[in-house]
């Protein structure tokens, strides 16, 4: 390979890494732990709702999504609503997904509202 073809592929790269790509994975933890509340779209409509004050976030909703930054969906998957003034009705899930499993839970989160953070 050329050094500028060698030079154009590492641009790319560096596009397309910080976006990242949700695993499998995720979308199997979100059906386990997240759709009885979240929905199994995860439009905030599980079977859980009836019975809750406080009504689950509809992840597909970008505009919402988009007004939080991925260390701030990290931080309340991993501690749970009160981390970030939220309700305790949205479980702290530190003990059952790893770090980097949650990661990957924010990637996924980012697919179903089709959105970044600020846009
Ligand atoms: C027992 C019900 C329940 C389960 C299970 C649940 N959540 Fe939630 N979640 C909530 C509620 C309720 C809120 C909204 C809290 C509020 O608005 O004060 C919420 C809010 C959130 C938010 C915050 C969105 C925002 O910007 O306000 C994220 C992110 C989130 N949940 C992700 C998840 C993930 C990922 C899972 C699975 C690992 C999960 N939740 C499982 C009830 C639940």
């Amino acid at each position: 390979m050329s050094n500028s073809r060698r030079l154009l592929l590492l641009t790319a790269l560096a596009f397309v890494a910080p976006l990242g790509f949700a695993t499998e994975t995720a979308v199997d933890n979100y059906k386990t732990y997240c759709v009885q509340c979240h929905g199994l779209q995860g439009n905030g409509n599980g079977i859980n709702i009836r019975d809750m004050s406080v009504q689950p976030r509809d992840h597909t909703d970008a505009k919402a999504m988009s007004g939080r930054s991925d260390d701030q969906l990290f931080k309340v998957i991993k501690e749970g609503g009160p981390s970030i003034d939220k309700s305790v009705l949205m479980p702290r899930w530190g003990g059952v997904l790893s770090d980097d499993e949650i990661r990957d839970m924010v990637r996924y989160l980012r697919t179903l509202c089709k959105c970044q953070f600020g846009s």
